[in-house]
């Protein structure tokens, strides 16, 4: 996610915004600048690559200025360059806006502005923000920025400067995190507190709609009808370690609980009217592209490689397609047989993983198109591919991923459900069926993360045990793999995911007087099997912890302990089920007392074979 910083104050404003980036850096970003309205006038600086990047571009020749504003970002629309970084300008370079969010109408609104005569120069969306701003600016910042932010679809947190106004810093949120930092004498605006704790503790935290006016002694803050809001005070107690994690002991907890804003964020723009219909125009997939895909081979590594496990389930029942999942480290080295029809689908979260890119260079030297679905704007996988379809679900700090696992998911559905409309196999009402149904997904997500104190006593008897096993069928024997590594990365059990109807073909052996097993029933076609396949375990005495649909639980009595998850569509059931086991994998961790964030022998990104 991108890093905000504004000041605005006594001092010199630029050694501030950057010690502010430097502390936001955990978000993860691409890019970097700062805008200051000095004396001769408004300076943008702002370079590709880390801070340390713009440091040595500004060198000695350090703008002044005490109004100021700055960002790290994190690429969503146009690759990392220096022209794509912020802050963003207007045509009269008198306005500089940084944002963090995501534009869904962006490009309407910069035909418009373009119509309007605006000239523009980089890919973002964050652009058309400034230009808004420079169009509606007549003689107050305040009411540019309040008419600009309601012509935009989409999240933002935003913050603007202008030559004409130099003594105030004017910001607006919608769904984007953003504070104010309330100093002696002068203020602080940030995506997130650790940017200034060391100056104060003292925040507003910005609702959304709400816009401010920041000066050096002064801080306003106004509804979207412009009335004056009474903010008040907030004394933060964090430490700046936690204040990174959001408060949370580690970043993968907090990456869990980000799960339905990431989920939100990444249907924007493309699952619309409440997810009645879907939009994936970015890929520039002709109908007849879509329809004459014969077959899709999906390609990846670990939990990339388990979504697509799950995606091969949705994607055959829906398009009656063949799909086969391969996993990279395989596929680039078993001479695949592709023909020229088949879809070579690539999921990488870090878009770098060695094998993943090498599986799809192989493909591409065979002559078939390659659609990635990565979380990185820029990486390789992201260059090498004809088609992307982004998952935005901000930087995953966390070895073990989930909220990029859940994105991953989101977004084969909407690919498969975008497939099925291209290729005539669903009609306006099926898809309006499902599109709801994923478009529901994300509160309900939130309703699995309200219950995490059941799943943290469910780990209290884990966490004791060497080895536990993870069943299901159908598609939640692709579930039950992507739980075991989880359990299995950050916990250092050897958990091992199993066909729920293979167990009696030899697993049952292993099958002992109160191991743990957990049970995924998630599948209405399977529940009596599923069923059968728990009697099973209970009668060799295996400590059976059931997940299931609500209101289908009425085989509770036959296990040790249920928890019922909310109702989707079987398809979808993974979104659902996998939340508890990632919030099972990371208590027990935490009651082993193993590194969570970081687990022995691990990379976030294995960039080497
Ligand atoms: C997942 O929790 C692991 N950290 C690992 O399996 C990871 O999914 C795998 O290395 C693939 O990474 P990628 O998605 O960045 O390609």
């Amino acid at each position: 996610m991108c890093g905000i910083v504004g000041y605005i104050g006594p001092r010199e404003a630029y050694p501030i915004l950057i010690e502010g980036l430097k502390k936001l850096e955990y978000r993860g970003y691409d890019s970097a600048g700062v805008a200051m309205l000095s004396p001769a006038g408004l300076k943008v600086e702002k370079a590709k690559g880390e801070i340390a990047v713009l440091e040595t571009r500004v060198g000695n020749n350090v703008p002044p200025g005490s109004t100021g504003i700055g960002h790290t970002r994190w690429a969503t629309h146009g690759a990392p360059s220096d022209i794509n970084a912020h802050p963003h300008c207007g045509c009269s370079q008198e306005f500089a806006v940084v944002h963090n969010g995501i534009i869904e109408n962006y490009l309407s609104l910069r035909q418009w502005l373009q119509e309007e005569g605006h000239r523009f120069s980089s890919e973002t969306d964050t652009e058309v923000l400034a230009h808004l701003v420079e169009h509606y600016f007549t003689d107050d910042l305040l009411q540019a920025v309040s008419q600009a932010v309601k012509q935009v679809e989409g999240s933002f947190a935003m913050v603007a400067i202008c030559e004409q106004e130099r003594d105030k810093l004017v910001c607006a949120r919608k769904d984007s995190p953003l504070v104010i930092g309330l100093g002696e004498g002068e203020n602080y605006i940030a995506s997130d507190v650790p940017a200034f704790l060391n100056r104060t503790r003292r925040i507003y935290i910005l609702e959304d709609g709400e816009l401010a006016v920041v000066t050096a002694s002064v801080v306003q803050v106004f509804s979207a009808n412009g009335r004056l809001v009474q903010k008040e005070i907030n004394e933060v107690t964090w430490e700046a370690g936690e204040a990174e994690k959001g408060g949370y002991p580690h970043f993968m907890l907090k990456e869990i609980m980000e799960q339905p804003r990431a989920l939100r964020d990444t249907t924007r723009g493309r699952l619309i009217n409440e997810g009645r219909d879907i939009n994936l125009a970015e890929l520039a997939l002709t109908p007849e592209q879509c329809r004459n895909i014969e077959r899709i081979f999906i390609v990846a590594c670990g939990t990339a490689y388990h979504a697509g496990l799950v995606g091969k389930y949705a994607m055959e029942k829906i398009l009656r397609l063949p799909v086969e999942v391969d996993l990279a480290s395989e596929f680039r080295y078993r001479d695949p047989l592709l023909d020229p029809n088949t879809l070579v689908l690539v999921i990488s979260q870090s878009g770098e993983t060695a094998d993943t890119l090498a599986a799809l260079r192989l493909a591409r030297e065979r002559g078939n198109p390659v659609l990635a679905i990565t979380n990185v704007v820029g990486s390789s996988v992201a260059r090498e591919a004809e088609k992307v379809l982004y998952t935005w679900a901000g930087p995953e700090i966390a070895v073990a991923s989930t909220k990029a696992y859940l994105t991953q998911l989101l977004s084969l559905y909407m690919l498969t459900l975008y497939l099925g409309k291209q290729r005539g196999i669903l009609d306006g009402q099926s898809l309006a069926e499902m599109g709801t149904a994923l478009y529901r997904l994300p509160s309900q997500v939130e309703s699995i993360l309200g219950r995490e104190a059941e799943l943290r006593e469910i780990s209290d008897y884990l966490a004791p045990w060497e080895s536990v096993f993870f069943v299901g069928r159908n598609v939640d024997y692709a579930v039950a793999m992507e739980g075991a590594l989880k359990l299995k990365e950050i916990s250092y059990i050897h958990a091992e995911a199993y066909a729920s109807g293979e167990l009696k073909h030899g697993t049952l052996a292993l099958i002992v007087d109160g191991i743990p097993v957990i049970a995924l029933a998630t599948q209405g076609a399977v529940l009596d099997k599923s069923l059968s396949n728990i009697k099973e375990i209970k009668a060799r005495c295996g400590h059976v912890i059931c997940f299931a649909r609500e209101g289908e639980i009425n085989f509770a009595r036959e296990v040790d302990r249920v928890f019922s998850l909310p109702a989707a569509p079987d398809i979808f059931m993974p979104i659902l089920s996998v939340v508890p086991l990632q919030l099972l994998a990371y208590y027990t961790a935490v009651a082993r007392a193993c590194p969570v964030d970081k687990p022995r022998n691990l990379a976030k990104s294995v960039t080497v074979e």
